[in-house]
């Protein structure tokens, strides 16, 4: 689904331009997962697993750009890709459709500036418009950051997978699940 681009501005007064990337995005939003994955331990994939051809990221960017039940939107710096959420699915069957789970990311050079609390107000819009009555998140359980964040708009923690991220260095990391009613009163 295509988002109408918006601009969001920054506890430090900066402007960035908030759209659905295309698919001549794809070589942006691969160098962003690249480089987002080698910033921080939060994420699933380390870098090296960052793998798809331009053309396969392209495939997924034009899935995402038509559409109803996806979404993605970036926050660009000019050319630069400096955040992403998305949205998809769950499940595609009856029993699962009305869940959607989220992706979060801001490149570290930008954190704390807000724009990670906009762009989750982002995709829980995004999620109403398409239609989903939960929207859930997986987060690491020592990722502060994020927890505080997602509790801050609502989601609430229910349940913890133990040991659920294995790193390299052979440490384990817990995985809290997170979800929010998007049911509106
Ligand atoms: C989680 C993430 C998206 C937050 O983005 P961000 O742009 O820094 O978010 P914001 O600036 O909107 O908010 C950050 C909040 O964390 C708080 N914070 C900063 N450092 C913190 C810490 N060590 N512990 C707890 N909270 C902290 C800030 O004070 C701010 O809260 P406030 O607005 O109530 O003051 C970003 O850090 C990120 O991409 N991390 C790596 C990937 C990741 O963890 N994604 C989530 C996976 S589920």
């Amino acid at each position: 689904m295509k988002i109408v681009d918006s601009k969001v501005t920054t506890k430090r007064g900066e402007d960035f331009i908030l759209r659905t990337p295309s698919r001549d995005d794809a070589e942006k939003v691969l160098a962003f997962r690249r480089d987002v994955a080698g910033e921080t331990i939060y994420l699933t994939r380390y870098p090296y697993e960052i793998e798809n051809s331009i053309e396969k990221e392209r495939e997924i960017l034009g899935n995402y750009y038509r559409a109803d039940n996806l979404g993605m939107i970036g926050i660009f710096d000019n050319n630069r890709i400096i955040g992403i959420t998305s949205v998809s699915p769950v499940g595609i069957c009856f029993k699962m459709r009305h869940r959607a789970s989220a992706e979060l990311v801001v490149r570290k050079e930008y954190w704390n500036l807000g724009l990670g609390a906009h762009l989750l107000d982002q995709a829980i819009e995004l999620a109403e418009i398409c239609g989903y009555e939960r929207l859930e998140l997986s987060v690491y359980a020592d990722n502060a950051r994020a927890l505080r964040l997602y509790k801050k708009k609502g989601f609430i923690e229910c349940g913890q997978v133990p040991q659920a991220f294995k790193m390299m260095d052979g440490t384990y990391h817990d995985e809290i699940l997170m979800s929010k009613n998007l049911w509106r009163y």
